[in-house]
């Protein structure tokens, strides 16, 4: 099957131009000028007006995670459906070793979850609860397999929390193996502190989640787990960075030559500690770390992604209804399932908030939801990139199609949006999976079981930096 993309402006990373492309199978197969003169296809997409952008990778998600008594509610097959809809064609999530179990454990069961389901191509970071001699040297078949990120936690003591030397023993083993440690930072002790002593005041909404959880605990856990690995000689990757504080310690980290990356979500640019309020409706928008001030958060971090002190706008998607799940919190913050559904909606918000509302460029915005992910998470230039050879991920995304965010017509397993009611600008028309086309004009078109493990590489950090 060859499909040939005409009349469109290719948007990269490094520049957007005029020109066709034709998808030979599942890969890209030229990209050039007036092709339709020389090249036949079975199909012809006019993206006359559009962009045509690498599909986007969400190197963030947690399919099925369970988590606080719960279980996100997104499958392999629904959340990667969504994130299809969503212009995402690659997803990266999080297999769990359970306290006491081996990686491989953990890592086979998150293969199983995926294999015949995912819509779209799908890799794995692995959650590390127990770190000790055997985990160790796990670590190195994980990364010769194409597994080579291992996230650890500051943050939830008794379930996945790390103390500072199981850190730095797993940040020693990937400087021998070359994988990468994503960090969890926030101080999970003395946020726990915090919330009994909220709780025994009698403050058990919602908002007090966001309250608990102070600003300089993230900073604090940042910086820490930052000069931890500067001893250990190993890259770190912040997950889900929320706060000033936290993108202060990465900035100062990232001028003293340190190979410190870190990745924001939408929610911390869009949403702030004002939506945790409003009763017990506010648990919709629990997630750790929490929604901040929106002043000077919002601004600092547009910031941070212009100057790439943040190089990844991930998701952190971790979808739990309010009836039943989010419910679970009733009367207790610290009972509510961490985690919000996003994965659909990143590419969308990002285009108009962030290029449409003048914070970054349309290129910087292709950058940061997919090349950037790409280079980091070694799957560079097969994916996150419009080059022949490239795996033919493709999104023709309209520019000017506006629509409403609704629970009501979103594809996420969740009964309500973080976002609902807001009209936004930029949408994806066409989304191609390995020369597929998975979604077509607000259809899916794709197939269950299509979506295919994803091998990747370790990474020269040094040279990232
Ligand atoms: O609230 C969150 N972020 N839930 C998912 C688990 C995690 O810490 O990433
Ligand atoms: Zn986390
Ligand atoms: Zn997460």
């Amino acid at each position: 099957m060859r499909t040939l993309i005409v009349n469109g402006t290719v948007v990269t990373a490094d520049g957007s131009y005029q020109a066709d492309v034709l998808v030979d199978g599942e890969t890209i197969a030229a990209v050039g000028t007036g092709l339709a003169a020389t090249v036949t296809a079975d199909e012809t997409i006019d993206a006359t007006g559009k962009y045509v952008i690498p599909g986007g990778i969400d190197v963030h998600t947690h399919m099925e995670l369970p988590f606080g008594g719960t279980f996100a509610k997104d499958t392999f097959e629904t959340g990667s459906r969504a994130a299809a809809f969503g212009g995402t064609t690659t997803i990266v999530d999080f297999a769990v070793q359970s306290k006491g179990q081996a990686l491989r454990t953990g890592l086979d069961t998150w293969y199983a979850k995926a294999e015949g389901n995912a819509v779209i191509d799908y890799g794995f970071h692995m959650i590390m609860s127990d770190v000790n001699d055997a985990t160790l040297a796990e670590m190195d078949q994980l990364v010769a397999e194409g597994v080579p990120d291992f996230k650890l936690f500051t943050a939830y003591p008794g379930v996945f929390y790390s103390p500072d030397d199981h850190i730095f023993r797993a940040m020693q083993q990937t400087t021998r193996n070359g994988g990468l440690i994503l960090m969890h930072a926030e101080n999970g002790p003395a946020i726990d502190a915090v919330a009994a002593d909220l709780v025994a005041e009698g403050k058990t909404d919602p908002y007090y989640h966001g309250v608990a959880r102070y600003p300089v605990f993230e900073g604090e856990a940042t910086n820490r787990v930052i000069r931890l690995a500067e001893a250990a000689h190993a890259p770190v990757y912040i997950v889900h960075l929320s706060v000033v504080d936290a993108l202060n310690q990465v900035r100062a980290a990232r001028d003293r030559g340190s190979m410190a990356f870190a990745e924001t979500c939408p929610q911390y640019l869009f949403l702030s500690i004002d939506d945790l309020g409003n009763g017990f409706n506010g648990a919709k928008f629990v997630c750790s770390p929490p929604l901040r001030e929106k002043n000077p958060n919002w601004q600092e971090l547009w910031t941070g992604l212009r100057k790439n002190d943040l190089q990844v706008v991930s998701t952190d998607h971790c979808p739990f209804d309010f009836h039943g799940q989010k419910e679970l919190g009733r009367g207790d913050f610290r009972k509510i399932p961490n985690g919000l559904p996003g994965v659909e909606d990143r590419v969308d918000l990002l285009f108009n908030g962030g290029v449409l509302g003048g914070q970054i460029t349309k290129e910087r915005w292709v950058e940061i939801i997919s090349t950037e992910p790409a280079k980091l998470f070694g799957m560079y230039p097969k994916k996150g990139a419009i080059v022949a050879g490239a795996d033919a991920d493709i999104v023709v995304y309209d520019p000017e199609r506006k629509r409403t965010i609704s629970a009501d017509t979103h594809h996420m397993n969740a009964d309500y949006s973080c976002y609902e009611g807001w009209e936004i600008q930029g949408a994806s028309d066409v989304v191609m999976s390995r020369g597929s086309v998975v979604v077509r004009n607000g259809e899916f078109t794709g197939r269950k079981g299509h979506g295919k493990f994803i091998k990747r590489a370790t990474t020269d950090y040094a040279r990232m930096v």
